[in-house]
């Protein structure tokens, strides 16, 4: 152990560095032009080196897609460009955001038009780790590899010496190595687990090699973009810690055995303390499956370490000033159940009041249902007064697990399967297993329609998905 003090001294001559902003960071000032976030079709090098480039969709040609980047409080001006053959909008995950730039085709905005141009202007309210992706037929778009990191910046950021990103996704390559077009809408995938796939890359990349330097001290920012994969990253023998999630701190655990679970969607901060070992390789393993695989490598430089020992006091980031605590006694209960899917025993389901068979639901490919209704329906799931306190109570009663996503809102486990539950994360994604029941609570403070949905993009497409309107 270092004390505080050396450990500033020593990180004085590497911070400048540390501090240096990638090229996109915006600015508050009105006047300045809107960052172009261009969708359309590319390639990426995501098989690695040897294997030939992959046909994706990317913004400004890229996978991931730029880095945003704000200060808390700042505005964020991204212009969208369609240069899709469909239509597309964007939605920024997790931002507590002005409603009418929330992206959802239908209920926030209508979807933008190949060859067509949307503007989203919004104020940032909390510092942290967030992610854009496109809201329309997402299930395809983003699985072409439509997404990037949305990072908004803490007014004195923790002491690290470098920030990384690290944005897992897995793709489902066909043998000649490009995506599999003819899986798409399977409804195989879409009545069980979701389209999974077979091909890990973080920040684009297979298994990158990450130099880093030793006794270095990093922010990693995940996010887990796969349409359907619950992702879990073991860093040992890397001390990792969590300081965030979904955006919103945490006080900070070091991860044990078994790593860090991220459902779609949710995004953690890691702090990592490099050792100082020249040359030591250390591989960051995907360990969801039984068969774990490498999704990234740091490879700790030769020469000297960046200091002897790592600092390993923990960091604890200010907490989002904005978030109000949900007040239970009086709060609106809505009940959500969640049916259907393979081995669902769904018979029916309900489209805006009337009845459709299973039979028929199949052809529309609607086979998940909340409350007994399949897919978006005119009426919100609740009305809540802005101001209120809701409770939503999940009930899974499906074979599947589901990673429940409420936008424009962070909310809080309050009770898992019957027992209180103190002290949860705030989070915008949480997963609801099999046979759970998880409630949730939010204060309903952002007025508008916001969409509440699985984030297994294929359950959103066939059924998973309501919204609740704060008024
Ligand atoms: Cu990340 Cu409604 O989505
Ligand atoms: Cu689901």
């Amino acid at each position: 152990m270092i004390s505080r003090r050396n450990f500033l001294s020593v990180s004085a001559a590497t911070f400048g560095a540390a501090l240096t902003l990638p090229p996109f960071r915006l600015n508050a000032d009105e006047s300045k032009p809107y960052q172009i976030l261009a969708a359309k079709p590319g390639t990426a090098p995501l098989a690695g080196a040897n294997a030939p480039p992959v046909k994706v969709w990317a913004y400004q040609g890229q996978v991931p897609g730029p880095v945003i980047r704000a200060r808390r409080g700042e505005k964020i001006r991204v212009r969208l460009n369609n240069g899709l053959a469909q239509p597309t909008t964007i939605h920024w995950h997790g931002i507590r955001i002005d409603n009418a730039m929330d992206g959802v085709p239908g209920l926030t905005q209508d979807a933008v038009q190949p060859g067509k141009t949307f503007d989203y202007s919004f104020t940032v309210p909390d510092a942290g780790t967030y992610w854009y992706h496109p809201h329309h037929l997402s299930w395809e778009q983003v699985a072409r590899g439509l997404y990037g990191l949305l990072i908004v910046e803490e007014e004195t950021p923790p002491m690290v010496d470098r920030e990384l990103p690290f944005v897992a996704d897995d793709w489902r390559l066909n043998k000649a190595g490009q995506i599999d077009d003819a899986s798409f809408g399977n409804l195989g995938d879409w009545s069980h687990g979701g389209r999974m796939g077979n091909w890990l890359t973080v920040n684009g990349l297979t298994d990158p090699e990450i130099p880093v330097r030793g006794g270095e001290r990093i922010r990693l920012r995940m996010v887990n973009t796969a349409n359907a994969r619950v992702l879990a990253f073991d860093f040992a023998p890397l001390t990792a810690q969590v300081i965030a999630l979904d955006g919103q701190p945490v006080s900070p655990w070091t991860l044990g055995a078994g790593g860090l679970r991220l459902a779609p969607g949710q995004r953690a901060d890691i702090i990592l303390d490099i050792p100082a070992e020249p040359g030591a390789i250390l591989p960051i393993q995907e360990v969801s499956t039984r068969n774990p695989i490498k999704a990234a490598t740091f490879k700790v430089a030769a020469g000297q370490p960046l200091r002897a020992i790592s600092p390993n006091d923990p960091i604890v980031l200010a907490p989002n000033r904005l978030l109000a605590a949900p007040t239970l006694d009086s709060a609106q209960l809505i009940e959500l159940l969640m049916e259907g899917g393979a081995m669902g025993g769904l018979r029916q389901g309900s489209i805006d009041g009337a009845m459709v068979s299973i039979e028929e639901l199949v052809q529309k490919k609607l086979v998940w249902a909340f409350n007994g209704a399949v897919g978006m329906q005119k009426k919100p799931l609740a009305t809540i007064p802005r101001g209120r306190t809701a409770v939503i109570n999940m009930v899974n009663r499906t074979a599947f697990p589901h990673a429940m996503h409420l936008h424009g809102h962070h909310f809080r486990v309050v009770e898992r399967n019957g027992k209180t539950v103190h002290g949860a994360p705030w989070r915008d994604t949480e997963l609801a297993n099999p046979d759970e029941r998880v409630r949730i609570a939010f204060v309903a403070d952002n007025p508008g329609k916001w969409l509440f949905h699985c984030h297994t993009l294929e359950h959103t497409a066939a059924g998973m998905v309501t919204w609740v309107e704060v008024v």
